[in-house]
């Protein structure tokens, strides 16, 4: 069957929204505009979310509505916020809110990614619950409402919302644009009811939730959660032959919809010259030789991760096998993220302490396991590293999906390298049988796992990669958009 591309998701919504407003909300923008030098600049921000919808939305050519981070956004925008986009491409809009700082501080730093993020996943850290920073959340999901709002008019809209910073949007839209058919896509984790019923707000956000006509997570196992945690928190009714919830005469349906990756893109930019002179300057820059093994991670730098979790197998994995010893070194690409809050910081401190002490006990004159990189490394760097690897290591402590597994694949188009892949991530439920999984939290286990994926047989990790790339292909972005339109026109 042949799989869906940008032209069949276009051909898709041009065909089944027909008349009606195409509309993307997130926090993040997919690209920001900053001052260097007294020069405007254009800047990627590194987020699963917007590798995913941003070829969504080139498709749509629709609007997206974000919040505007970059120090130049308002300057490179209009009057309204409005700006074309992709800057090489334009095909679609993007419109940047503007918050205050202290909005940001209270609705991003604050609620959003100190409550929010760490209660949905456990990573056992404590949610901090602060009244201001809860009410700036409600400030800001409602200044998000009216900027959509004035955008949608009389029209008919179908509007879709992304993640955790907006919890309380669909309930503030639909009081707004009754007319407007909104959907929601959690890109994180939801908790079982026990977690989440420590939140002091949680009615008021299941409330704003249920503003959504439809609401989808990554694997059914999340939405689960959600209808279960409804049912503990408030009375609404459950139509589980639907998966349905209604409350106050309202219907939202909560389906699964993994999310994925540009698959043909990665696979067509890894295949590329330019990729495998990279590798070659890698080869000659950090003195990796031929017959040597190469281990790699990348991720933003958040305690969800397992990073130092990661550098400590690492470390026992060199203990125990000292034969890799000189033979062996660990790429680690860490993007800077969230810095404005304490949790990070020490993460930050933790992470740098532990390659330090790694990199100590085992370097040579010559040599030194660990290469870590703090920065936001382009694409193609990237894949470059992942050719090169023998292995890529995902350890999330707990991940909604997890990006980074499936770009990894997708840029094997050698049908070669090992994927260690943490069972607490959503990706787990696809890849699992072809991966090897396991438990970021027991250092030995992925060890071993380690030294696994460097004996495995070449014909087994063939066998493996490819159907773990003939799974991506088929399930990529475009199947993730187009399934979630699909649904949304029923409503239509
Ligand atoms: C996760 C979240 C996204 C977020 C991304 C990057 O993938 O689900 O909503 O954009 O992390 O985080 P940031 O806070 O930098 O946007």
């Amino acid at each position: 069957m042949p799989h869906e591309t940008a032209e069949s998701l276009r051909q898709l919504i041009r065909s089944r929204v027909r008349g009606h407003k195409f509309i993307a909300v997130s926090n993040r923008e997919p690209y920001m505009n900053v001052w260097r030098d007294g020069k405007l600049e254009w800047v990627r921000p590194a987020s699963g979310l917007v590798v995913a919808l941003d070829p969504v939305m080139r498709a749509s050519r629709g609007l997206w509505v974000a919040r505007g981070g970059g120090s130049a956004d308002i300057a490179a925008s209009d009057k309204h916020g409005l700006v074309d986009v992709p800057p090489d491409d334009p095909t679609y809009k993007l419109k940047r809110v503007e918050l205050t700082e202290e909005q940001e501080e209270n609705y991003y730093y604050g609620f959003a990614n100190s409550a929010l993020w760490p209660l949905c996943h456990v990573a056992y850290r404590s949610p901090v619950f602060r009244e201001e920073h809860w009410q700036a959340y409600k400030e800001v999901n409602e200044k998000f409402a009216e900027s959509i709002a004035e955008e949608i008019g009389n029209d008919q809209a179908l509007v879709f919302i992304q993640d955790y910073h907006f919890g309380l949007l669909p309930r503030f839209l639909r009081r707004l644009c009754p007319q407007a058919v909104i959907a929601h896509f959690w890109h994180i984790p939801w908790p079982n009811p026990e977690v989440f019923r420590i939140c002091p707000w949680k009615q008021d956000l299941l409330r704003g939730m249920l503003g959504n006509d439809l609401l989808g997570f990554h694997i059914r196992y999340y939405g689960s959660n959600f209808i279960a945690t409804v049912d503990r928190e408030l009375e609404a009714r459950i139509d589980r032959e639907q998966a349905a919830i209604i409350y106050r005469r309202h219907m939202t349906k909560i389906r699964a919809f993994p999310i994925s990756i540009d698959f043909d893109a990665v696979a067509r930019e890894a295949a590329s010259e330019t990729t495998e002179q990279r590798m070659e300057t890698i080869r000659k820059q950090y003195g990796i030789e031929e017959d040597m093994i190469v281990g790699v991670g990348a991720d933003r730098i958040d305690y969800t991760k397992g990073l130092p979790e990661r550098i400590e197998a690492v470390d026992r994995f060199l203990d125990r096998y000292p034969e890799y010893r000189g033979r062996f070194v660990f790429f680690q690409a860490g993007v800077p993220s969230r810095t404005h809050v304490e949790a990070y910081r020490r993460l930050n401190e933790l992470l740098d302490e532990t390659v330090e002490r790694v990199n100590a006990k085992y370097s040579t004159e010559h040599w030194r396991p660990i290469i870590f990189v703090r920065e936001h490394l382009p694409l193609s760097e990237l894949l470059a590293w992942y050719r090169l690897a023998r292995f890529a290591m995902v350890t999330s402590l707990h991940d909604g999906m997890n990006l980074v597994a499936k770009e990894f694949v997708a840029s094997r188009v050698d049908g070669q390298g090992v994927l260690l892949l943490s069972r607490f991530t959503g990706v787990a439920r696809q890849f699992h049988g072809d991966a090897v999984l396991i438990n970021p939290y027991a250092t030995d286990e992925v060890a071993t796992a380690m030294h696994r994926a460097i004996l495995m047989d070449p014909d087994e990790v063939r066998r493996r990669m490819c159907k773990m790339r003939d799974q991506v292909r088929e399930n990529n972005v475009y199947k993730w958009a187009a399934d979630i339109v699909r649904k949304l026109a029923k409503f239509v």
